[in-house]
């Protein structure tokens, strides 16, 4: 049992500025806001935190679970942290309010409530998944990649320029499993005169390689030419990678991410919800079963994806060529001409029967991956279709979530 810490001393939460990736989940998850950032740096208020430690598990990279022990009148303020390039060392408290040894440091759980669930999805993996690496390569040990593809997955006449990229590591290590994601470091300087950061991307192929037996990933990679609200905008990464060519060089750091992963036993069953390119981790699900097709082990796999049109739907040609009864696929198009507008939710509730049988199964995960606006709306439809059902939503809701049964990702 650890001992309390005397009033004024702060085990101060930080977040390592050289491992985080800048993907926003730690201020997503944040249940009092006391996690903020500017074009540098992600950082915590120590005037807010109470460390209930909700920001911890959802973390691709660990970046955001590191403490100082700090005379609490002395704490980085966040101004402070928002101009750092690295972590601060261990400092020594002064004699008197140092009875703590490091090893007897209290934990931050100890100094708050425990969390209520914030997050809408699990920050455990499923039981059965397959042990992720993390962090092998870093911003400060990044590793070259070469590129041997690059060709565009959607309509040449449409807006959306979605290219999907093979990126090859030749002979060195890079274990990776189907939802984890890789950082991108594009080259060249940022406003401030600083290396980029790096650019997360989900990989869209299974662990076995894009191409099976290869030391080789792909990604999904959307050309950014406007913002959220519809500015014009150029993505410094998406149009570099976007516009590469077959033997150039990337620089690669990661793998990320040890949660939305997929179970790894037999008859495991996925529910798999996505828009655009949040459609990778799908991609890479539906190939890890389709290469094990005669195997018998797989379970159910059922498709909802959202585009706007067929000829924006990434991989539209290579998934409907796919057999009917290895995935049920449902495609909910929103801008095609002559037909309602629909969104991966509206399918959700026409399927209510499948997935509730699917829910009803302990093999069964659900991923959701794509729009951040499309997390509510499912949540919302799966709660109905569960309700209608005659089931309580919240108990399932809370056990998809304990036994790491329901992902997102969302941006
Ligand atoms: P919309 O036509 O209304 O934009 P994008 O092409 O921008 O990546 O979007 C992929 C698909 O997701 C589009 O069909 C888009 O429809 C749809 N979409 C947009 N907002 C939501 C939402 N809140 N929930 C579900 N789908 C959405």
């Amino acid at each position: 049992m650890n001992a309390p810490l005397p009033a004024e001393v702060l085990k101060q939460h930080l977040i390592d500025p050289e491992i985080c990736i800048r993907c926003n989940t730690c201020e997503e998850t944040c249940p009092i806001k006391a996690i903020t950032h500017d074009s540098n740096n992600y950082v915590v208020d120590p005037d807010i935190c109470n460390g209930c430690m909700a920001c911890v598990p959802p973390c691709p990279t660990g970046a955001i679970d590191n403490w100082r022990l700090m005379v609490r009148a002395e704490a980085y303020g966040v101004q402070e942290q928002l101009g750092w390039e690295e972590l601060p060392g261990e400092k020594a408290l002064p004699e008197t309010t140092a009875a703590l040894p490091a090893d007897d440091a209290p934990a931050a759980t100890d100094l708050a409530a425990p969390a209520p669930f914030s997050a809408p999805g699990a920050t455990v993996p499923p039981w059965s998944a397959a042990h992720p690496y993390v962090n092998l390569y870093t911003h400060k040990t990044p590793m070259t990649a070469t590129v041997v593809g690059n060709y565009r997955v959607t309509g040449a006449d449409t807006e959306s320029d979605i290219h999907h990229i093979v990126l090859d590591f030749g002979e060195l290590p890079f274990p990776v499993l189907e939802g984890q994601s890789i950082g991108i470091l594009p080259p060249g300087l940022d406003a401030q005169g600083r290396p980029h950061h790096a650019r997360q991307y989900s990989l869209a192929s299974p662990r076995d390689g894009e191409r099976a037996g290869y030391n080789n990933l792909s990604l999904t990679v959307k050309r950014v030419t406007e913002d959220h609200a519809g500015a014009a905008a150029h993505g410094v990464c998406s149009n570099y990678l976007c516009d590469l060519a077959k033997n150039d060089k990337v620089q690669v750091i990661g793998p990320f991410g040890h949660t939305f992963l997929m179970p790894n036993h037999p008859r495991a069953n996925l529910i798999m919800i996505c828009t655009g390119t949040g459609s990778a981790p799908m991609r890479a699900m539906t190939e890890r079963y389709r290469r094990r097709i005669d195997t018998g082990e797989n379970g159910r796999l059922l498709l909802f994806f959202g585009a706007r049109t067929e000829r924006e739907l990434p991989y539209f040609g290579p998934l409907m060529k796919l057999p009917r009864d290895f995935i049920d696929i449902n495609l909910a198009l929103s801008r095609e001409t002559g037909q309602p507008k629909r969104y991966v939710q509206d399918l959700i509730r026409e399927r209510a029967a499948s997935v509730r049988e699917l829910l009803a199964d302990r093999n069964t995960c659900i991923y959701v991956c794509g729009l951040k606006g499309m997390e509510v709306g499912v949540l919302d439809a799966l709660h109905d279709v569960t309700v209608q059902g005659g089931q309580d939503w919240s108990i399932l809701h809370d056990a998809l979530r304990r036994e790491g049964r329901l992902h997102f990702e969302t941006y």
